[in-house]
């Protein structure tokens, strides 16, 4: 038997509900999930909602609603999501929930015992956004870097956790174990921030200022801070102290974060459980923002885009797919509608979607819908053997998931998805079903096709788990055979049977337009609408060629044309509409891309022989060019 594997996502905060962010690492989550079940782990994956504290009270006040009954709106619009996604978590809590409860009051007062938590007197600076104490050091321009607005000044005496007294036993563990922490510029943040003492961290607040938590078990008079109480889900849910599922999974636990909540995470966390005397966790792993015209998306700055909303226009798999291709786990990246929209069409339709319908259909117009003979004696040149071409794609889809480069992972798919439909070019099926003594190596060919196509309908099983499913179905793979995806299947040849019965398949995913309201949602899209597409062929018409302008003159009377000499080979006079943006001394010796087989045009009188290629926008024109010199003609492609 494998490993255990379990995963966390964070617990979301009840006060707004769920965005795309959300959406995304729990999604995270899911894959990871899915990809431990590929490889025959057994998993536990948890999700759910953090509750107490100001911030859901204040949330509560502003509905007119009692913290309980809001709490359960919110949370269950959580809840109600993740199905809605095809997210399998194994459990969803609540730190509203008693057996969480009691684990909080259990590890408070072990710790109190323990000598690690003291009364003390505190002012300082307070962000009701973030709901803790900062720094000044922390502040940007005096200002939360979350919230963006100045904290307010707090007075209390509060209970204080030690955490001072396990800063260089942090330290040391993280140095001695490098992917504790990861990607590794989270890690070096985390030592960074621990490179300066550490500050006590305040663990309680006065029921005088608010009663919406968990009392201390030594103190009456006070709630606990709500990060000490979050926290701790991550084992109450697996049953601490005694549960089987915290023997099995607690050992292996793993973290998934956005960098905004990476402080308690990687130092409040890790003191606690060392604290309490419980092993830390095996990893964080820590992804970037999903932004949107370059801010955060996030409930407080109010541009949030609606998973439910993307999920319906284009299709959960779709929506699955564009969220793990787009996002380098770790980096920023840039929410845009019509990104996804390409995606789909270019990915999705095209590449994925033609394979198989192309596939399906030479089978039914071949074979009658029967799985043909598998003959192993046929060997392809390693160029074009897709047998060879599935296992380097497997592999790399196996070490890119166990490293969180999703991207990486599905771009590996996506380039054995391109080998299949070279190879259906390159052995043209349709020719070899003329020639009858072609028969034997016409079966290869599509046999191998069956089992490409077999291979990626397991590969794509984590991130689009429906997909896989239909394409599995439409191949006729035997049920009884055990999961298709599971990652041993992935890696043999030869396990579609000959005889089966192939689905002539609809397509698995239409081309899209972009939605037309898109442009005027300002948190959904930018840019101006994309033209209709074009095949290869016709792209393939265009003649674009690098020249070097020599001689650039303003035309008379025309406010915008410049008549230029351009050498492209050969010398040719171009009439460009770029003199609002380039005086003719700017553009002499400079490298443009022509249009060198546009008809010649007569503008102002001056005959033009091309076009050359610029960017424009508001501020004018500006020119493209090749990023090296090279020389004149070069062709463009
Ligand atoms: O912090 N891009 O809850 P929260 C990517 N309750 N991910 C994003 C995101 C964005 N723009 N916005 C949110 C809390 N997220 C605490 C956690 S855990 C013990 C307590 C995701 O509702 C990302 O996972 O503010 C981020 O870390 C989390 O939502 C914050 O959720
Ligand atoms: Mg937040």
């Amino acid at each position: 038997m494998s490993t255990p594997f379990y995963i966390t996502t964070p617990i979301y905060y009840v006060n707004a509900k769920p965005h795309l962010g959300h959406a995304y690492t729990t999604l995270v989550a899911d894959v990871v999930t899915r990809f431990h079940d590929m490889c025959g782990c057994e998993t536990f994956f948890l999700t759910g909602t953090d509750e107490h504290g100001d911030k859901i009270v204040q949330a509560a006040e502003k509905e007119g609603l009692e913290p309980r009954e809001y709490v359960d709106n919110i949370s269950g619009l959580f809840r109600a999501l993740w199905p809605e996604l095809n997210i399998s978590n194994s459990d969803f809590i609540r730190t509203t929930d008693a057996g969480h409860i009691a684990v909080v009051k259990h590890i408070l007062q072990k710790i109190y015992d323990d000598g690690d938590i003291y009364f003390s007197e505190y002012e300082g600076l307070y962000c009701f956004g973030c709901e803790r104490f900062y720094t000044e050091r922390e502040l940007v321009d005096g200002k939360c870097p979350d919230h963006e607005v100045a904290p307010d000044i707090v007075k209390e005496a509060n209970y204080f956790f030690k955490m001072s007294r396990y800063q260089e036993w942090l330290i040391d563990h993280i140095k001695n174990n490098p992917e504790f922490i990861r990607p590794k510029r989270y890690r070096n943040e985390v030592l960074a921030f621990l490179s300066e003492p550490l500050e006590d961290l305040c663990i309680s607040r006065p029921k005088s200022r608010i009663t919406w938590g968990i009392t201390l078990p030594f103190d009456e008079e006070y709630v606990t801070y709500v990060w000490f109480d979050a926290l701790l889900n991550y084992i109450s849910a697996l049953g601490y102290p005694d549960g089987e599922r915290f023997k099995k999974y607690w050992p292996v636990a793993q973290h998934i974060v956005a960098k905004d909540i990476l402080k308690p995470h990687g130092i409040y966390w890790p003191i606690m459980l060392k604290a309490a005397g419980i092993p830390v966790y095996k990893h964080l792993n820590v992804h970037g923002y999903w932004n949107v015209d370059q801010s955060k998306m996030s409930k407080s700055l109010g541009n949030v885009v609606e998973p439910l909303q993307l999920k319906n226009v284009y299709g959960l798999d779709a929506f699955r797919y564009f969220l793990m291709r787009e996002m380098a786990f770790g980096l920023d990246s840039s929410f845009n509608e019509e990104a996804l929209v390409h995606r789909i069409n270019a990915d999705l339709a095209n590449d994925l979607g033609n394979l198989v319908s192309r596939v399906t259909a030479m089978i039914h117009r071949y074979f009658n819908g029967l799985v043909p003979a598998f003959h192993p004696e046929f060997k392809d040149t390693p160029d074009i053997d897709v047998r060879q071409q599935a296992a380097v794609a497997v592999k790399a889809f196996e070490a890119n998931m166990q490293g969180f480069a999703f991207h990486k992972a599905t771009m590996a798919i996506w380039v054995f998805v391109g080998r299949l439909n070279k190879y259906i070019d390159l052995k043209a099926p349709w020719v070899l079903a003329k020639n009858p003594s072609a028969l034997g190596e016409l079966e290869s060919v599509m046999y191998n096709l069956l089992e490409g196509i077999r291979i990626i309908s397991g590969l794509i099983y984590p991130v689009m788990p429906q997909t896989a499913a239909t394409i599995q179905n439409q191949l006729g793979l035997n049920p009884d055979a055990g999961p298709f995806f599971r990652l041993d299947r992935l890696k043999s040849w030869g396990e579609t049977a000959t005889g089966n019965r192939v689905e002539k398949s609809t397509p698995l995913f239409p081309r899209i337009e972009l939605r037309s309201d898109a442009h005027e949602q300002k948190a959904v899209t930018k840019g101006p609408k994309l033209k209709p597409q074009i095949s290869f062929d016709e792209f393939g018409k265009l003649d674009l060629r690098v020249a070097t302008v020599l001689k650039a003159e303003a035309i008379p009377k025309s406010k915008k044309l410049l008549k230029l000499e351009v050498d492209m080979g050969e010398i040719r006079t171009i009439v460009a509409g770029i003199s609002q943006s380039y005086e003719p001394k700017d553009i002499i010796g400079r490298q443009v891309i022509v249009v060198a087989n546009l008809k010649p045009a007569k503008l102002m009188g001056v005959e033009s022989n091309g076009m050359v290629l610029a960017a424009v926008d508001q501020q004018g024109a500006s020119i493209a060019a090749p990023g090296r010199k090279v020389a004149p003609g070069t062709p463009v492609s």
